[in-house]
């Protein structure tokens, strides 16, 4: 992996940095397709993108990264694809353990882990153990994630509430809401970075990103690299956040 040079991270506004940044990691079997390569060497290469983008983050002093990593929906793939980017995220989470403690990055995921085959959530709650005392960068995975779902399992849970009389109805406000979602206690993402040209969120965090500033590049992510990470940093730092104000 090329170190980032100095000169690129100096691009960076250290004083108005996105605390959170979330990333729709799109473009793998388009990039796979472009190299008359089976879909599943796009995830393969995906990965070294994913082991980029985490170091350089944890460099520049980004908190949160959230990376959508496995929608509720992509269950609707080919059996053969599921299987091999399972297989990936548990081999990737098992090697880079010491790496993320290198790096002072700590694992956490977000979505239905539940719903992840038994053996797949022991090596992610082992790597989730193994990494919580670190205080760099704090890595999300959004893993068997939908927006749609994460909203009505948080009105479940807020139902059940009423209905034993620990939540009364005027209670529910927006502060109470969020702290139903997988995410509670993580702020909303200050950018969101869709790579490979599509534009729109496929049910990626609904809720928290309804200030949250869209960047979108045409890079596949397999192509996605330090100096792209920077780019969408320095293009958020120009922006103006007005949250409805003037
Ligand atoms: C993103 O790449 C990876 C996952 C959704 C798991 P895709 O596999 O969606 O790549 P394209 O969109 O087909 O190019
Ligand atoms: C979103 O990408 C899901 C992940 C990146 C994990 P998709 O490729 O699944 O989204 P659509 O199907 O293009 O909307
Ligand atoms: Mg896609």
């Amino acid at each position: 992996m090329n170190p980032v040079e100095k000169s690129q991270i100096g691009k960076i506004d250290p004083a108005k940095l996105p605390v959170h940044v979330a990333i729709i990691m799109d473009g793998n079997g388009r990039w796979a397709k472009k190299r008359d390569l089976p879909r599943t060497d796009g995830h393969e290469a995906g990965v070294s993108a994913v082991k980029r983008v985490v170091k350089v983050s944890a460099q520049i002093g980004i908190k949160i990264l959230t990376l959508y990593t496995f929608s509720i929906e992509n269950w609707k793939r080919p059996r053969e694809e599921v299987t091999s980017i399972m297989r990936l995220l548990t081999r990737t989470t098992r090697h880079e353990i010491d790496e993320l403690n290198r790096n002072n990055v700590r694992l956490i995921t977000t979505g239905q882990i539940e719903g992840l085959s038994f053996t797949r959530r022991q090596v992610l709650q082992s790597a989730m153990e193994k990494t919580k005392n670190n205080n760099g960068l704090l890595l999300n995975l959004a893993l068997n994630y939908g927006g749609r779902t994460e909203i009505i399992d948080a009105v479940r849970a807020i139902a059940k509430g009423v209905k034993s009389g620990h939540i009364k109805p005027n209670e529910i406000d927006e502060k109470l809401f969020a702290n139903y979602l997988y995410t509670a206690g993580l702020p909303d993402p200050d950018l969101l970075i869709r790579t490979s040209g599509e534009k729109r969120l496929s049910n990626f965090l609904l809720w928290q990103t309804s200030y949250t500033e869209l960047y979108i590049t045409d890079v596949l992510w397999p192509d996605f690299d330090e100096d792209d990470l920077i780019k969408a940093i320095v293009n958020y730092q120009m922006r103006e956040r007005r949250f409805g104000k003037v």
